[in-house]
């Protein structure tokens, strides 16, 4: 049995993440969750089946939300968040830029998380009050302070595409920072924002599997997480804004500005 939630989260993390290895040398099975674009192999089932089971098992009365659907409702007040593949579409085209990314909450408050890229056995993980770290060393965000010498991060939707606003956030940015890159998994963009690789990080409807690791991580590890109004990110919220702190206002005034000019 683990010591605490981080260490169980953890634990859980490395074995999805070998299962992710596994399915990655195998002949692809992917089905599609709609139109062409939205994606789920064989690795996000599994993946979810292990975490779930190893969750069920450590903590029983506890909540899991997981994104394939085979999680449950307690009355807990505890609730796993679980995106057992984030980067699917990375992961179908062999692009190593995914992870699985577990958090547990208390009610709305974040307590522990791990994002965990098996890839290159990068594990960034945090605890409410006591930092975050990457593969077992504290980390800090960048100490990046202008926007114009930033380097963010950005992400897509695959559904909805065209009623997406933020091909004009992305032009906009892309025109005044070092440049936005679009890496296909937002709980490790997330965790790139909290290791200082980002100074900076949006997106728009995003799940709460996809953020709740992410968000905690960046905030342990000094950051800022809100919406465009400066309010706290709400898990599940229509936007979230994430920062090494010292740009935010810079782009939280940037991002008004674009939404009020966008159709
Ligand atoms: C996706 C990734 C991607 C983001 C999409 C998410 P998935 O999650 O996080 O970066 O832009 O909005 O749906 O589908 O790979 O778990
Ligand atoms: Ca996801
Ligand atoms: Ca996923």
């Amino acid at each position: 049995m683990p010591k605490n939630y981080l260490e169980a989260a953890v634990g859980i993390a490395q074995e999805a993440g070998k299962i992710l290895i596994e399915e990655l040398s195998r002949p692809l099975d992917i089905r599609y969750k709609g139109d062409e674009v939205d994606l789920v192999t064989q690795a996000d089932k599994r993946s979810e089946q292990l975490i779930v089971a190893r969750l069920n098992k450590y903590f029983p009365d506890h909540a899991v939300a997981a994104e394939e659907g085979t999680g449950r409702e307690t009355s807990s007040e505890f609730r796993w968040h679980v995106d057992p593949l984030d980067g699917t579409t990375n992961f179908a085209h062999g692009y190593p830029c995914f992870c699985v990314s577990i958090a547990l909450a208390r009610r709305d408050t974040l307590l522990a998380a791990v994002v965990f890229n098996p890839f290159y056995n990068e594990l960034y993980t945090a605890t409410r009050g006591e930092g975050a770290a990457f593969n077992g060393k504290k980390i800090h965000v960048s100490k990046v302070a202008t926007l114009s010498t930033s380097l963010l991060c950005t992400g897509f939707p695959v559904r909805d595409r065209k009623a997406s606003p933020n091909l004009q956030f992305y032009g906009d940015f892309t025109q005044h920072s070092h440049g936005v890159r679009r890496d296909g998994s937002a709980a490790l963009d997330l965790a790139c924002v909290a290791a200082g690789r980002f100074d900076g990080f949006w997106e728009f409807n995003l799940k709460k599997w996809d953020t709740a690791a992410g968000a905690l991580i960046v905030e342990e590890a000094g950051g800022r997480v809100s919406d465009f109004e400066g309010k706290p990110y709400q898990l599940g919220g229509p936007v979230i804004l994430a920062t090494n702190g010292l740009i935010h206002e810079e782009m939280r005034a940037m991002a008004c500005q674009i939404s009020r000019r966008a159709p």
